[in-house]
C-alpha cells in the first residue's frame, strides 16, 4: 500500500516532524548550490480542478529539482470531466506515474483515488483542507521562532481548508491555536473537536479577532472567499470586515507579531496593503518554502519502502 497525502492527520508527529527536517535540509543544500537527483525516472502527475499559481509551480519545480519530471493534467481536459469514474482514473494513472498531486473541489475526490491508486495520492488543496501548504507555513513559522510547543499562533477570518488543516497540525504538533471567525463561517466542526480531544495545548474558537491575537506569536489569516465561493464574495464582504488584518489589530499582539498569508492576498479586504508589505509578513517566504517542503513530501512519499523493494 502507499503512503497517500489525504489530510495532515494522515501521518503521526514524527513523520510531519521528518518532513519538515528534511524541507530544511533540502533547502540549505540548495541554497549551497547542492543539486539533487533523488527523484530521477519519476514522473508525477498533476491533476488540478481548480486554479493555482504556488502550488502547481512549486510541485512542478520540485519535481525537476530533485531530477524527476511532471505531467499537468487540468482536470477538464481529462474524462473525469465526462464522468469517467474516479476509481478508474486512479488506476489508469498509476500504470503511468510514480505519483499524483491532485487539487479539486472534495475532499471525497482525494480519498476515493487514494483508495484505487497503487501510488502515493497527495493533496494540493481540496473544500476541506490545503495540507502540504499549512506544513510549509510550519517550516516558515520556525524558521522565525524555534520551539514550536510554546508558540500561540492566531487564526483570524474564514473557517475554511486552510483554518482546518491548522488545526489538525496545532493538535498533532503541539501548538497553541486561537481562531477568530465570524459567527456561521468557523472551521469544520468535526475536525476541531476531534483536534481538541487529542491536543496537548489549547486550540480555542472565538469570535473577536482582538482576543485571539493577544499574546500570540504569529497571526494567520487568508482570503474571505475561497475558489468555488465566489458568489458569496459580495455578503462575506460585510461579514468579514471585523476580521481584517490590519495595523488596528496588530497593536493588540506583541510587537514583534509574525504575519502569514497563504497568497493570493485580497489587499484592503483580509490583510491591508500595509501589513502584508510590512517587515513582520513573510508570505513571500512562505511561498518559497512551499517548494522545498514539496521536495521532502515527494522524496519521502515516492522514496517510501524502496530499501524493501
Ligand atoms: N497558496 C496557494 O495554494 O496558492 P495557489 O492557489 O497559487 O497554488
Ligand atoms: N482558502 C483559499 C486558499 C487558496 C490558496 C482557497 O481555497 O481558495
Amino acid at each position: 500500500m502507499p503512503k497517500h497525502f489525504e489530510s495532515l492527520e494522515s501521518f503521526s508527529k514524527e513523520e510531519l516532524q521528518t518532513f519538515l527536517f528534511r524541507a530544511a535540509v533540502l533547502k540549505g543544500e540548495s541554497k549551497r548550490g547542492i543539486r539533487h537527483c533523488q527523484l530521477q525516472g519519476k514522473t508525477v502527475g498533476l491533476v488540478f480542478e481548480k486554479p493555482s499559481t504556488r502550488t502547481r509551480v512549486s510541485f512542478e519545480a520540485a519535481m525537476y529539482g530533485l531530477a524527476g519530471q511532471v505531467i499537468f493534467l487540468s482536470a477538464r481536459d481529462t474524462q473525469l470531466a465526462r464522468s469517467e469514474p474516479l476509481k478508474d482514473m486512479a488506476r489508469v494513472m498509476s500504470r503511468y506515474v510514480d505519483g499524483m498531486v491532485v487539487r479539486t473541489y472534495g475532499q471525497d475526490v482525494v480519498v476515493e483515488l487514494a483508495r484505487y491508486s497503487t501510488v502515493p495520492v497527495i493533496n494540493a488543496l481540496t473544500d476541506l483542507h490545503h495540507p502540504c501548504q499549512v506544513l510549509s507555513d510550519v517550516m516558515t513559522v520556525m524558521e522565525c521562532r524555534k520551539n514550536l510547543d510554546r508558540l500561540k499562533i492566531a487564526w483570524v477570518g474564514d473557517g475554511n481548508n486552510m483554518a482546518n488543516s491548522w488545526i489538525q497540525a496545532a493538535s498533532i504538533l503541539g501548538f497553541e491555536l486561537a481562531l477568530a471567525c465570524p459567527e456561521g463561517y468557523g472551521p469544520d466542526a468535526d475536525i476541531l473537536e476531534r483536534a481538541k480531544a487529542s491536543a496537548a495545548r489549547p486550540i480555542s474558537l472565538h469570535t473577536s479577532a482582538e482576543e485571539a491575537v493577544a499574546g500570540a506569536d504569529v497571526i494567520n489569516t487568508d482570503v474571505w472567499a475561497s475558489m468555488g465561493q465566489e458568489k458569496e464574495q459580495e455578503e462575506r464582504l460585510k461579514v468579514f470586515s471585523p476580521f481584517q488584518v490590519n495595523a488596528q489589530l496588530l497593536a493588540k499582539a506583541p510587537d514583534d507579531v509574525v504575519i502569514l498569508h497563504c497568497l493570493p492576498a485580497h489587499r484592503g479586504e483580509e490583510i491591508t496593503e500595509e501589513v502584508l508589505e510590512s517587515r513582520q509578513c513573510v508570505a513571500f517566504d512562505q511561498a518559497e518554502n512551499k517548494m522545498h517542503m514539496h521536495k521532502a513530501i515527494l522524496e519521502l512519499l515516492l522514496t517510501a519502502g524502496r530499501e524493501n523493494a
